[in-house]
């Protein structure tokens, strides 16, 4: 199968091409296209099975096997027979784990009353955008961004206002966040460490920000999913431990996706005041109901009994990604044109194609745009990508160096060339 044949491709070349639909879609489909992060996963795992050796850097998780407690526990709980619907915020002793989790990344007191279990912190974050968005209320994102918050919140009738942060190092400043602000303006979603930059905010900009958010009585969103995957010396700020006062407008999201390479399980949740927990969960309870009742009882298990060793797997996996990240920045110091800004945390490099831009390829086609990069890199290198124009940024293009090192050093060094070769 080459590039061309790729199902992935060619269904969106058939839908273009296509009649109009007759009977009429919501007006709302117009809000909301697939995910180009898992258009483009989708693409790398195809070129794979088709015989391609692939680096697929376009996936935004680990490639390493599950953490052992949740695995076990989940064998468990198939084996006790558990099959039934749960409470829809997630099993009683589950959103009790998850409150002390929270009570130790706060310092704050935490009732489980204050925490609804989800399918993933996407739809955490879904529950938080019904839940605190009327319609015609700003948000304000700091971009790029994960490619999902301006859809959700177009979803719940809100307006996304990007906040640019690439002259500023892929951080937003006080001042820009300042100026953005309007009477509509209803809340400000951070994302550290970010996705897809990698960025980790430090204590002295989270604490402006907060400062800016109580003035203007703006909700905060926080999304601190990859906060388990910072290595030192970088260090992961929760927003609540540093402002206290701030407990009454924010709202945290946090999963196990990522921090346990359970991505596919989908459990996540929302720490908040209990009106939005109790508001979350209504909106819950009428979509998908509680999260799937296994993988519930895996995660419980990972934090109580099993915690001693899934410390112990977080800490391997930073190693890892450490390991992992070095090797990626040694050689992407070869590239000619283009800065790489490592961020400190997550697993996400993040390339500023702003010089290659408008130059040509070696077959002397034109470099439009990340997504021609992209593409050529699938072709050419055999690497996975994602483009930046998922993130609100075409001249980006973001790698994942969660994979095997192997591939990782392979993948890049052909990254490399190919990118240096544009004239
Ligand atoms: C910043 C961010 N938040 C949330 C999510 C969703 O995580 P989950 O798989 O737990 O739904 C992702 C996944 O890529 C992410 O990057």
């Amino acid at each position: 199968m080459t590039l061309a044949d790729s199902p992935a491709l060619t269904q969106d070349r058939a839908t273009a091409g296509s009649r109009p639909q007759r009977q009429p879609l919501a007006g709302r489909t117009a809000l909301v296209s697939a995910s180009e992060t898992a258009r483009m996963r989708t693409l790398g795992r195809e070129l794979a099975a088709a015989g391609r050796r692939i680096a697929n850097m376009a996936a935004g998780e680990l490639d390493t096997p599950l953490a052992a407690p949740v695995r076990r526990a989940a064998i468990a709980a198939i084996e006790a027979g558990h099959n039934r619907y749960t409470d829809t915020s997630g099993l009683p002793d589950l959103r009790s784990a998850i409150a002390g989790l929270v009570a130790e990344k706060t310092g704050l007191a935490w009732t489980p009353a204050g925490i609804s279990v989800t399918a993933g912190a996407k739809q955490a974050l879904f529950n938080a955008a019904m839940t605190l968005i009327d319609p015609g209320c700003e948000v304000l994102i700091p971009c790029p961004y994960w490619t999902t918050f301006p859809t959700q919140i177009r979803i719940a009738g809100g307006r996304p206002v990007a906040l640019d942060t690439t002259a500023t190092g892929y951080l937003p400043t006080p001042a820009m966040i300042r100026a953005a602000i309007t009477p509509a303006t209803r809340m400000i979603v951070l994302n550290t460490p970010n996705n897809p930059t990698g960025r980790v905010y430090d204590a002295g900009l989270l604490d402006q920000i907060a400062t800016i958010a109580r003035d203007h009585d703006l909700w905060i969103l926080f999304d601190e999913c990859y906060g388990a995957l910072v290595p030192a010396p970088a260090v992961h700020i929760n927003l609540l431990r540093l402002r206290p006062d701030l407990r009454d407008r924010v709202v945290l999201v946090d999963s196990f996706s990522k921090s346990c390479a359970m991505t596919g399980w989908r459990i996540g949740y929302l720490a908040a005041p209990e009106p939005v927990i109790r508001a979350a969960s209504a909106f819950q309870s009428h979509t998908a109901s509680n999260p799937n009742v296994i993988a519930q009882h895996a995660v419980l298990a990972a934090l109580t009994t099993g915690r001693a060793e899934l410390d112990a797997f977080q800490a391997d996996i930073r190693t890892l990604l450490a390991a992992n990240r070095a090797l990626a920045l040694d050689i992407l110091a070869g590239l000619d044109r283009v800065p790489v800004r490592p961020g400190e945390g997550g697993f996400y490099l993040y390339l500023d194609l702003g010089r290659l831009i408008g130059r040509r390829f070696a077959d002397g086609s034109p470099v439009t745009d990340a997504d021609a990069v992209a593409e050529r890199l699938l072709g050419e290198a055999g690497v996975a990508s994602v483009p930046g124009g998922a993130f609100g940024d075409p001249r980006g293009l973001r790698l994942s160096y969660a994979i095997d090192g192997d591939d990782l050093a392979t993948g890049l060094r052909a990254l490399v060339a190919t990118l240096n070769r544009i004239a």
